[in-house]
């Protein structure tokens, strides 16, 4: 779809119209459906924008994108501009914004990119740190081969490492959804968000200026953007709240969703939602 020039993410809305949104944004290499167990626990049926981010799912690819936002490269914060320019198409000027891991990312540099946009801030499962040199270099080599392979299979093994210890010995089903997601998504988005998110910025010092209410999520078992990476980011915050989620690794919304869906109806609230 076609807005003013620019490339619309694909968005899934929900809820009444009228009230502040919750904008999801989903990690990688996922889409907006890792959010549904969450929003359905959700009370008050609060309206819930969850668009795929470039190259996921059903949105353009990120090159598109970045053309058409006339910005160069894979990078954060075309991912931002792009969710950014979705919302404004939608007539939303404001909302809060939260983002698990990958969509972290893209929720901070939303909050450094369009400051009036962001009512409150949901941080899950992520970290405001850049990569250090061996996990760039290893992204990097990770696009390259999805893109020879013209496969996701390099990413496949996320399927169980995206979840906590608990939930790969008890959720068989959730493994299956994963592994169902992640071979639904194209190797040139893959490539595209591995090569955006290797080059990305290091923005805890942003996190410091966000007077505004936020959130922390993360799971006990996480082992990729673990407990310690949340607390750092809930220390500079000005005014978060900090949530630990026990038997969750790092996808907290599908392995324990009753704790995130009542964080983020707190975090509505809290926006003036
Ligand atoms: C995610 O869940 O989005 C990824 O773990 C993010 C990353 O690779 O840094």
């Amino acid at each position: 779809m076609t807005t003013d020039g620019m490339l619309a993410l694909h968005t899934v809305r929900r809820g009444r119209p009228g009230a502040l949104p919750l904008v999801l944004l989903h990690g990688f290499p996922l889409d907006h459906r890792m959010w549904s167990d969450t929003t359905d626990l959700m009370a008050g049926d609060p309206t819930v924008l969850a668009p795929d981010l470039p190259g996921f799912g059903r949105s353009p690819v990120g090159e598109d994108v970045a053309e058409a936002l006339g910005e160069q490269g894979p990078s954060i914060e075309v991912m931002a501009d792009a969710v950014a320019a979705t919302l404004h198409a939608a007539g939303v000027q404001r909302a809060v914004i939260a983002g698990l891991s990958m969509g972290g990312y893209v929720a901070m540099a939303v909050v450094e990119r369009h400051p009036a946009l962001v009512a409150g801030l949901g941080l899950l499962d992520t970290k405001s740190t850049a990569d250090p040199d061996a996990a760039r270099e290893n992204r990097l080599r990770v696009a390259d081969a999805v893109l020879a392979d013209d496969s996701v299979d390099a990413v496949l093994g996320m399927r169980t490492t995206l979840l906590g210890a608990t939930s790969r010995v008890t959720r068989p089903d959730l493994v299956e959804h994963l592994e169902a997601w992640i071979t639904d998504q194209g190797p040139r988005g893959v490539a595209w968000a591995q090569r955006a998110m290797a080059v990305r910025a290091d923005r805890t010092a942003v996190l410091g200026r966000v007077h505004r209410p936020a959130l922390v999520v993360v799971g006990a078992e996480d082992e990729l953007t673990p407990p310690d990476a949340a607390r750092a980011m809930a220390e500079v915050l000005p005014d978060a709240d900090l949530v630990v989620v026990p038997a969750a690794g790092h996808m907290t919304p599908i392995e324990n969703p009753e704790p995130v869906a009542v964080a983020l109806g707190t975090l509505l609230r809290r926006s003036g939602g």
